[in-house]
């Protein structure tokens, strides 16, 4: 099969803001505890992060991570993780029915950000509390002042302000699972109050509210338009969330999914673009997607498992191949929307539906999807492209016409680069691929990486890979070729 992207170097889509790599900690599982922190581990550290974690995070040059929650955050008193550890309460969190021993909090967590190289996207409780309680959160992290909560941060051993920049109004509120739920009535006029305060005790701060936690709520739509008509003036982006499986066995389908993450994004872009017109606005809001990833084997886990252990084993994704080539998909959807994306949150990062695994008491090891992740947060930087696509396709399930090849194409000027990422969703044929690039004279084809399996279902373990990139030769004198359900990344230089 044959198949061709055009390019050209005027034709853009915007430049690519970083945080679109972002992730996602919460206090679930064993994300935190055994995750990340494990004091008896023979890689911890000084404060009993676990080294081998963060090198892995350093690996992915991860901008910025979200925490405490997800779902956690709605039922979260912040107050219980700072200050002295043997003082620090044993909770009940009724998000994941496990109990929280708050060994780390944001003492801690703003610390292992630092050795990650990574920034906070704080999250802060709009479940079971409101804008009193963030006001005395975002003063005990940025605050400057001689006041009682700036002071307790600087008594329990840090002088200098967090400086965290960018805070989330709340988790999923439109969502019957969550702590205290709202209506976007209630949760409009609380995000705006919440909003006000945040930002006058740190002006220099950005807001994200909660827009749907699915494409598929029933809510979606007048959702953000009520959460927009009350928030519009003060809150800077509108997180979507989105989770994808392939519930149905079946791969096609399942790759399809790329599509409707894009449906999604340019769905709420024209909502946020709607309640612009209609305030006369001259604002644009941005989108932060701050959870995505694919997560259906462990959905609705913890109904069923035993209830209130500290750091249970849930939702542990173990990810395949085929999950790899989603989240590469994905990853370029956020490419290819990157003039409104501008954050975004792969969730989770360790343990939980995550790129990084780890055993108790053991080593740490990739899942399929720390692949496509990694590249793309270490050479999609830069600009996109309009990529035009010529393929042959199929038909998903929504009568959705799906081209086999999926691509986005990225200019960094910086280093005279062009960075193609391409997916060959045929499950049967491979693929000859040819780039018409005007504006591009003289570059040529340098690295070819490909990620295959012929098992779809091929997975790595803490035993070892079985799935992992492999450096292709250059040939310059025969086609691009792209395997049958491959992901690849083709850099052109000059
Ligand atoms: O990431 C897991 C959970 O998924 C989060 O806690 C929640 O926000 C979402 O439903």
């Amino acid at each position: 099969m044959k198949a061709k992207i055009s390019i050209q170097n005027n034709r853009t889509v915007g430049t690519i803001d970083r945080r679109i790599y972002g992730s996602f900690i919460e206090h679930l599982g064993r994300a935190v505890y055994n995750g990340i922190y494990e004091p008896g581990h023979e890689t911890a550290d000084d404060m009993g992060f676990r080294s081998d974690v963060l090198e892995l995070t350093r690996q992915l040059q991860v901008p910025v991570v979200r925490y405490p929650g997800g779902n956690f955050v709605s039922g979260y008193n912040w107050e219980d993780g700072i200050g002295d550890r043997t003082k620090r309460p044993k909770k009940l969190d009724l998000a994941w029915l496990s109990v929280e021993t708050n060994q780390v909090g944001i003492d801690e967590f703003q610390e292992w950000a630092k050795r990650a190289g990574t920034d906070v996207m704080m999250a802060v409780n709009l479940g079971t509390r409101g804008p009193d309680e963030a006001r005395e959160l975002i003063e005990y992290c940025n605050g400057t002042t001689d006041t009682y909560y700036a002071n307790l941060r600087r008594q329990n051993g840090f002088e200098a302000p967090f400086g965290i920049k960018l805070w989330c109004l709340g988790n999923e509120m439109d969502g019957s699972w969550q702590i205290c739920h709202k209506t976007a009535e209630e949760y409009g006029r609380t995000a705006t109050e919440t909003a006000k305060v945040l930002k006058w005790v740190d002006p220099s701060i950005e807001l994200v509210a909660c827009g749907s936690s699915d494409h598929h709520m029933p809510t979606f739509g007048e959702w953000e338009r009520t959460v927009l008509e009350h928030t519009y003036d003060y809150v800077d982006y509108l997180s979507l969330h989105g989770y994808y499986g392939n519930y149905a066995k079946n791969t096609a389908d399942f790759l399809a999914r790329a599509e409707d993450m894009d449906r999604f994004i340019k769905e709420t872009v024209g909502i946020c673009d709607e309640i612009k017109a209609k305030k006369n606005g001259d604002k644009e809001i941005h989108l932060s997607f701050d959870e995505w990833n694919v997560w259906y084997r462990t959905k609705d886990e913890e109904k069923t498992a035993e209830r209130w252990l500290t750091a249970p084993h849930l939702l542990e994704e173990h990810y395949n191949f085929e999950d790899a080539l989603l989240v590469g998909c994905m990853l370029m959807t956020l490419q290819n929307n990157c003039d409104r994306v501008k954050i975004a949150c792969l969730a989770q990062l360790v343990n939980v539906i995550a790129p990084i695994m780890t055993e108790n008491g053991g080593p740490a090891w990739k899942q399929t999807i720390f692949y496509p992740y990694l590249y793309a947060s270490l050479f999609g930087n830069g600009t996109t492209l309009r990529a035009e696509v010529e393929s042959e396709g199929y038909r998903s399930k929504e009568g959705w016409d799906i081209p086999y090849l999926y691509t986005s194409v990225i200019h960094n000027e910086a280093r005279q680069e062009l960075v193609v990422y391409a997916v060959n969703r045929s499950l049967d044929e491979d693929m000859e691929l040819d780039l018409a690039a005007e504006g591009f004279e003289g570059y040529r084809l340098a690295e070819h990486v490909e990620l295959y399996a012929d098992d779809l279902e091929a997975a790595n373990s803490k035993e070892g890979e079985v799935v992992s990139p492999v450096e292709r030769e250059v040939d310059h004198t025969a086609p691009i070729q792209l395997k049958k359900h491959s992901w690849n990344m083709l850099i052109f230089r000059k």
